[in-house]
């Protein structure tokens, strides 16, 4: 078994190979959070790209808990036309698609929101995040209606499917985590009842969804924080998963505080990262579930990701990056004219010698130019990039801001 063989998911939707564009937010979005012409060029170009199967960013499912002012959201006010064009685009190579539906909970920026529902009262440690609300029963059933009415628009725009945000800080992630979740009733406590919202989520949206359109989950394999949410915990909650009917789950790990999803290089004076940080969490999981795995997380050289899936630790390879610094790789991976992803993140310094987030940052300024003007540019230094995308950012919140004015 390698990287160039299909694969069928329980719904029955056969994906042409095994590599997978992991969820990248794209922050191409106008200021009513509709998709852009850049955002569906891109996407085109992706489908074009090689990849079995790419997944949208971060796609807040209610306008006021977005993870950034670029996302885009699906809503009743979104504009359908365009949803659906971006739909036809990530289609239109021969790659299926699919929305990543999220609800930031307390990692919602503090100019977007300076109050946000969460579950609980407990504050992101780091600037820019406003002291949350916990969420009531009755906001609680808001929330898993909202996943449900934005699957059902991304059901009838055209999407292959949704992927569930269950990783990363976001509101389902921080409700599995004791750390956070500090609630006493029945949505806080026992494991049971951390996952009961994204149990919950799950359950409603594969019974709304026709049993063909692909309802997929990103869980972390582990928070990485003392008190936080587990790898033991994370194999149980996937099995729980698995019996709401998602067809598979993808496993990362961290959030905004500890930032372990995105690794370039190690702390300095360390050795080098290696490359398929969380294949090894993976595989406890992957040996408790029927269902398909996707693991994402520095799978870079080619006979990594196969011995990956030929030793059964993972059925699909996520990549991100690698998506961002050469649009089209994929199918020259497959074909075996290169042996590697590219790795562009491996020659910038350790993470703890620069500003926070600025490696992040260099990559989410390459995505805007890749969907502006159809490529990236490699050569902008890191710092240039990093302050590009701060000054992108602020200027799309403004616009947001004022929009919402209007
Ligand atoms: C610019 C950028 C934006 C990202 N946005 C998201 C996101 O919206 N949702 C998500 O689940 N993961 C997001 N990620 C994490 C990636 O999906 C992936 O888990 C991570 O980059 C590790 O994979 P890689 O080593 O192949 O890049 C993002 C990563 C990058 C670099």
């Amino acid at each position: 078994m390698t990287i160039s063989d299909p694969l069928i998911l329980p719904n029955g939707a056969t994906l042409k190979n095994r590599i997978v564009k992991s969820a990248m937010s794209e922050a191409l979005a106008d200021e009513y959070n509709n998709p852009t012409q850049a955002h569906i060029d891109l996407f085109a170009q992706w489908s074009a790209g090689g990849a079995a199967l790419l997944i949208t960013g971060n796609t807040p499912v209610d306008r006021v808990h977005l993870e950034h002012a670029g996302n885009f959201v699906l809503d009743p006010d979104s504009d359908i036309e365009r949803v659906s064009a971006l739909a036809a685009s990530g289609k239109s190579g021969g790659a299926k698609i699919l929305v990543q539906l999220a609800h930031a909970g307390r990692q919602t920026p503090e100019a977007i929101n300076a109050r946000p529902t969460s579950v609980s009262d407990v504050q992101l440690d780091l600037p820019g995040y406003g002291k949350p609300t916990p969420a009531s029963e009755a906001e609680f059933k808001e929330i898993i209606a909202k996943f449900v009415r934005s699957a059902k628009i991304a059901e009838d725009a055209g999407f292959d499917g949704v992927e569930i945000h269950a990783a990363h800080g976001y509101l389902l992630s921080s409700a599995l985590s004791p750390r956070i979740n500090t609630r006493t009733d029945r949505w806080g406590g026992a494991l049971e009842n951390r996952a009961r919202l994204a149990l919950e989520v799950v359950k409603a949206v594969r019974h709304a969804v026709d049993p063909r359109f692909i309802v997929a989950v990103k869980l972390n394999s582990s928070d990485f924080q003392k008190g936080g949410f587990d790898h033991a915990e994370a194999v149980q909650v996937a099995v729980m998963l698995e019996a709401e009917g998602v067809d598979f789950i993808e496993i990362s790990g961290g959030n905004f505080e500890e930032p372990t999803a995105y690794q370039h290089a190690s702390k300095s004076g360390s050795t080098q990262i290696r490359e398929a940080y969380f294949l090894d969490y993976a595989a406890a999981i992957k040996s408790a579930l029927a269902i398909p795995l996707m693991v994402t997380g520095g799978f870079r050289s080619a006979n990594v990701m196969n011995d990956a899936i030929s030793s059964g630790k993972t059925d699909l390879i996520g990549m991100g990056r690698p998506f961002i610094a050469d649009l089209g790789f994929a199918a020259r991976l497959l074909s075996g004219e290169i042996t590697k992803a590219p790795f562009v993140e491996q020659n910038f310094p350790p993470a703890d010698t620069l500003p926070r987030g600025a490696v992040l940052n260099w990559f989410c300024t390459q995505i805007a130019l890749a969907g502006k003007t159809g490529a990236p540019d490699l050569t902008i230094s890191l710092v240039d990039g990093h302050k590009s995308y701060l000054n992108q950012i602020k200027l799309a919140t403004e616009r947001l801001l004022e929009a919402r004015r209007d």
